[in-house]
């Protein structure tokens, strides 16, 4: 019988790629959470046999309960809402209701929680994107959870969404995430679900563990080269901007994200581009992903 894995955050970028992954396997039952079944991702997953809906809200415990009954195992991701000023406290609080709930669900053998090492706890700084979700995985620990917590770097895509690049003029673009020489680690959002699909097929060997995965580490400036190289013409480079200059972009969040750049610089945040291949060998590298968005990379630098 296929086992059930509930799936919070299906209709989002990191919960969709998990529940299009899971729904290709006929091993596995996908229950994707939303709070809007009407919502278009969420429309589109229900294209797959065997997905199904379920309303429940992390705010809510009684709904977290009937999505998690008889589920095998879980993929939970919170969300952090910059627009409220105590989203540190929001998403703890949903992410450990979450966390309770799976607790009292005796069936639930493995639970996949997206995680991030948080700079406050080790430099100071706020990156509230990150600060809930290391609470949450210490708090799931201390709970002696079935989970492996995964963490997961700054996706690809985000090239084509907040961290775009800019146009200097008709020919030259210019990227501004600030990182200086010093690689970052990156994955395609795609390799996330599968990755997730991969641990879930091997619950004994992952559970208890940490896996902190990567599909490439680069340099801006390398990321720059890879993109012009598939643009013809056009150039991209690296601005090298500064941690300071992100912080005051007109950019949704830019202090936690400029805080984070910085802690990335400067911590090692455990990132395993080779252990990541052992789970699932075709992780595109950055350079695999320019070749295969050849077309919106184009587009988006016209
Ligand atoms: N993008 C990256 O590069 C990256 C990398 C690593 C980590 N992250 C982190 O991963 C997290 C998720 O990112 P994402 O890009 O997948 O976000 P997203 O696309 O905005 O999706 C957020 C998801 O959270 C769900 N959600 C929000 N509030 C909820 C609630 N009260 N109860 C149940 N579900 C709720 C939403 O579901 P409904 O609205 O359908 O209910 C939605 O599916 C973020 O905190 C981000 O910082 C992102």
């Amino acid at each position: 019988m296929a086992k059930v894995i509930t799936v919070f955050g299906a209709s989002g970028n990191q919960g969709g790629s998990v529940a299009r992954a899971l729904a290709q396997d006929s091993q596995f039952k996908v229950r994707a959470v939303t709070r809007n079944p009407t919502n278009e991702n969420i429309k589109n997953l229900c294209g797959y046999g065997n997905v199904e809906v379920i309303r429940a809200d992390a705010n809510d415990r009684k709904s977290i309960e009937a999505a998690l009954q008889g589920a095998y195992g879980t993929f939970v991701v919170t969300a952090a809402d910059f627009n409220d000023r105590n989203s540190v406290k929001k998403e703890t609080d949903q992410g450990m209701t979450i966390a309770k709930a799976c607790k009292d669900h005796p069936t639930l053998k493995h639970i996949i929680f997206s995680t991030q090492l948080s700079p406050r706890e080790v430099l100071g700084q706020e990156a509230r994107q990150c600060d809930a979700k290391t609470e949450i995985d210490r708090n799931m620990r201390k709970m002696n959870l079935p989970m492996t917590a995964v963490e997961i770097p700054c996706n690809y895509e985000r090239l084509f969404e907040d961290l775009r690049p800019d146009q200097v003029d008709v020919d030259h673009f210019r990227l501004y995430i600030p990182m200086g020489q010093v690689p970052m680690d990156f994955i395609s959002r795609e390799d996330v679900g599968e990755v997730v699909r991969r641990i879930f097929t091997q619950t004994e060997k992952f559970v208890h563990k940490t896996l902190a995965i990567s599909g490439d580490k680069l340099t801006v400036k390398r990321m720059a080269e890879e993109m012009t190289s598939c643009l013809y013409g056009k150039q991209v480079f690296d601005r090298q901007m500064t941690y300071a200059e992100f912080r005051d972009l007109p950019i949704h969040g830019a202090r936690d994200l400029a805080n984070h750049f910085d802690f990335c610089a400067r911590v090692d945040q455990r990132f395993n581009v080779s252990a990541t291949k052992e789970v699932f060998p075709y992780v595109r590298t950055f350079s695999d992903w320019c070749r295969e968005k050849q077309n919106i990379l184009q587009r988006i630098c016209s």
